[in-house]
């Protein structure tokens, strides 16, 4: 329609390792170099009960407990990036493959990761996945 501004939304977190590693400010550079917004953001160490809500899906898989434990031990950055249109899409390119040894060079994982575990950065799956998640970190905002 035209007048309407078109925007979506998506949930990035930067892991503990991210952080560790003095690496926010390069991973949230190459979203912002893409042209997404950041319209929220909070460095925090999640408590076990919300990584379990966050990563629900996963319960029962052999990574899980490892998962949940990486993921609480110590601080991440929590933030919500908007653009055009399918944001969590686009993240995820940008981010690259789960496995970082598997991920191409040019993306987040791929230049920057060699751990499965430790990868750097979560984005969204789905349209689905990032109004699910968003609404777990930022409720003002769902
Ligand atoms: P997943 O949602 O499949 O990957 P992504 O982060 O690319 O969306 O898995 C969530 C996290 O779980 C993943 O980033 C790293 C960890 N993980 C493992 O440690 N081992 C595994 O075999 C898989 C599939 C994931
Ligand atoms: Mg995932």
């Amino acid at each position: 329609m035209l007048g309407c501004i078109v925007v979506d939304r998506t949930l990035v977190i930067v892991k503990p390792d991210g952080v560790e590693r003095r690496l926010i400010g390069q991973i949230v550079g190459r979203l912002e170099a893409k042209g997404l917004r950041v319209v929220a953001a909070e460095l925090r160490t999640l408590d076990a009960a919300t990584a379990e809500v966050h990563y629900a899906e996963h319960v029962g898989r052999s990574y899980y407990d490892g998962l949940v434990s990486f993921i609480t031990r110590g601080p991440v950055l929590i933030v919500v990036v908007e653009g055009p249109a399918e944001t969590w899409k686009v993240v995820r390119t940008i981010v690259g493959a789960t496995n970082p040894l598997e991920a191409a060079p040019g993306t987040i994982r791929g230049d920057l990761a060699s751990d499965l575990r430790e990868n750097l950065v979560h984005g969204s799956d789905s349209a689905e996945s990032a109004q699910r998640e968003i609404a777990i970190f930022f409720p003002r905002l769902a």
